[in-house]
């Protein structure tokens, strides 16, 4: 059963210079709401509970974030602003977040690496800090409902331009059903005329535990960083992998352009905003169209 995830948000956010200077980028706001709580709502969302977020230098505002804040919602609670007190006070016990700092940055799979004594002999979830996906049912839900089947690890892909895949984690697989596939191989960041397929690593996975025995003595790979995907083409050889087309729409937070686009999409799907930040849109689409013609 799978029962906890981690969360690695070590990163520097190097993409999203200057803002990420003295702010994690996980911090970084959808409308009102941090990047990294999406993503533990996500996880509540599949019934997960117990959670590892790999922190580093710089990242206390994801501490506090997570924590209860007595002086806060007291205030709240006296001016009788109830809505924002609920949410706030949600905050401190949304679920049972544990924090671990990556020493050096070394790399997503030295981050993983850091979560071996909390999940012990367990499979977890991996979700990338930095990466939301909206979906009807959670992509974790999705992947767990994939890893009950065959009891291996599971990892979440998604088409993408052949232009793009040298960002990403590409796998090579046979399709087993419309979105399953078992890999043959995974490699990091590969050249568009090299890549196996156009299938690419979302930020989501489940992984069983063997993993870590790889990661022990694992070389830095592409850009000199212990990669996960080297990890796992290493545990294809002991173990089955699966790959699934999952269904939603992943958002990558640390892209200045798919924040951008981001915010206007989650804007437009709250209530208060739909109708008038809509008008806004056009009027601005409109204001533009004026200049070119
Ligand atoms: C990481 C992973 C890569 C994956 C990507 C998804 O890369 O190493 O396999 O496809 O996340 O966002 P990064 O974005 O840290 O370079």
């Amino acid at each position: 059963m799978v029962r906890k995830a981690v969360i690695p948000a070590a990163g520097l956010g190097t993409r999203f210079l200057p803002v990420t200077k003295a702010q994690p980028k996980e911090m970084l706001p959808i409308i009102d709401t941090p990047t990294i709580q999406y993503v533990v709502q996500e996880a509540i969302d599949a019934g997960i509970e117990d959670i590892l977020i790999i922190s580093g230098k710089g990242k206390r505002a994801i501490e506090d974030h997570f924590d209860r804040s007595p002086e806060l919602e007291l205030l709240l609670n006296q001016k009788g602003k109830t809505e924002q007190f609920y949410e706030v006070s949600r905050l401190g016990e949304m679920a049972n977040i544990h924090f671990i700092r990556q020493k050096e940055l070394k790399g997503l799979g030295d981050a993983i690496s850091y979560a071996r004594q909390h999940t012990g002999d367990e499979p977890f979830v991996v979700m990338l800090g930095d990466t939301i996906i909206d979906s009807v049912i959670p992509v974790t839900q999705q992947l767990i409902d994939v890893y009950n089947q065959f009891c291996q690890s599971v990892i979440a892909v998604e088409e993408v331009a052949p232009e793009k895949v040298a960002r990403y984690g590409i796998i090579a697989g046979k399709s087993i059903d419309e979105r399953t596939y078992q890999l043959s191989g995974i490699v990091e960041k590969p050249k568009p005329a090299e890549s196996p397929s156009n299938l690419a690593v979302a930020g989501r996975y489940i992984l069983t535990p063997e993993v870590y025995s790889i990661l022990d003595d694992l070389p830095p790979g592409v850009n000199n960083e212990i990669q996960l995907t080297d990890a796992l083409q290493i545990l294809l050889k002991r173990e089955n992998i699966y790959a699934y087309r999952f269904e939603g729409r992943r958002h990558d937070i640390g892209n200045k352009l798919d924040y951008l686009k981001t915010t206007v999409e989650y804007a437009l799907k709250r209530a208060e905003f739909a109708e008038p930040f809509m008008e806004f849109l056009k009027s601005v689409v409109a204001r533009e169209k004026n200049y070119e013609s």
